[in-house]
């Protein structure tokens, strides 16, 4: 209990020392969770600052995000975008085309934020461009697939980030104890470990992000 008090407290302390939400991620943020009952899965304002933060270190020229949802890490993510860069956003929900186009359109980067709606499996291997920053935030179980397809599209000192890797804390949990989608990203953990062609940091920050450096093609 005192614990959790502690991680609360520290929670709300790590948001009122960082950079307040941009305004139109703070009406995006509260439309989100007004109109769509699965509103957890925005990234929100910590995780979203540091996605922003990350990019604006990194000033890619073209980033690659898996999963839209509503928009809300397709805008931070944008926001550190090399002059004349390009974001591309891919989401199966056609439903959330519209709302995320609103909000794309709010923060001023229709002409930046190009967005596709399909299966990602689809859609990645015709997307021609190099991406020196992908972001993977969709369905858990296809993980490693759009890592082994993103991989040849990224450039060695590009980088991968992945969200939800600690999965609510599940993956530390033996396996027949685990969802699927726990076991999807423990397997996805694993994969990201082996792999020789990389480095990577798992980020204990919200659910877990993994940020992996390509070293070698
Ligand atoms: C966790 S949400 C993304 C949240 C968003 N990146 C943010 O931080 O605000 C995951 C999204 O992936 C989408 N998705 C699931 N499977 C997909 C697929 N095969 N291809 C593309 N998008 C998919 C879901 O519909 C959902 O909107």
């Amino acid at each position: 209990m005192k614990t959790l008090l502690l991680s609360k407290q520290i929670d709300d302390y790590t948001e009122q020392h960082t950079s307040a939400e941009l305004p139109v991620l703070a009406r995006l943020n509260r439309q989100t969770n007004l109109k769509r009952g699965d509103a957890v899965m925005l990234s929100g304002h910590l995780q979203g600052s540091f996605l922003q933060m990350v990019s604006h270190m990194i000033r890619p020229k073209c980033i690659l995000e898996i999963g839209t949802f509503t928009g809300y890490s397709a805008i931070c993510l944008a926001q550190g975008l090399q002059h004349g860069g390009r974001l591309h956003t891919i989401e199966i929900d056609e439903e959330l085309q519209d709302m995320a186009t609103e909000y794309i359109g709010e923060a001023g980067l229709n002409d930046k934020i190009i967005q596709h709606t399909g299966s990602a499996i689809d859609i990645i291997p015709t997307l021609t461009e190099s991406f020196d920053m992908v972001f993977i935030d969709a369905d858990k179980s296809n993980y490693e697939r759009y890592y082994d397809l993103v991989f040849d599209k990224v450039p060695v000192g590009g980088y991968i980030l992945a969200d939800n890797v600690l999965y609510d804390g599940e993956v530390v949990l033996p396996e027949d104890q685990q969802t699927k989608n726990a076991r999807a990203i423990g397997s996805f953990n694993r994969k990201v470990k082996a792999d020789k062609r990389i480095e990577h940091l798992l980020v204990p920050m919200r659910d877990g992000i993994m940020i992996v450096r390509k070293i070698s093609g």
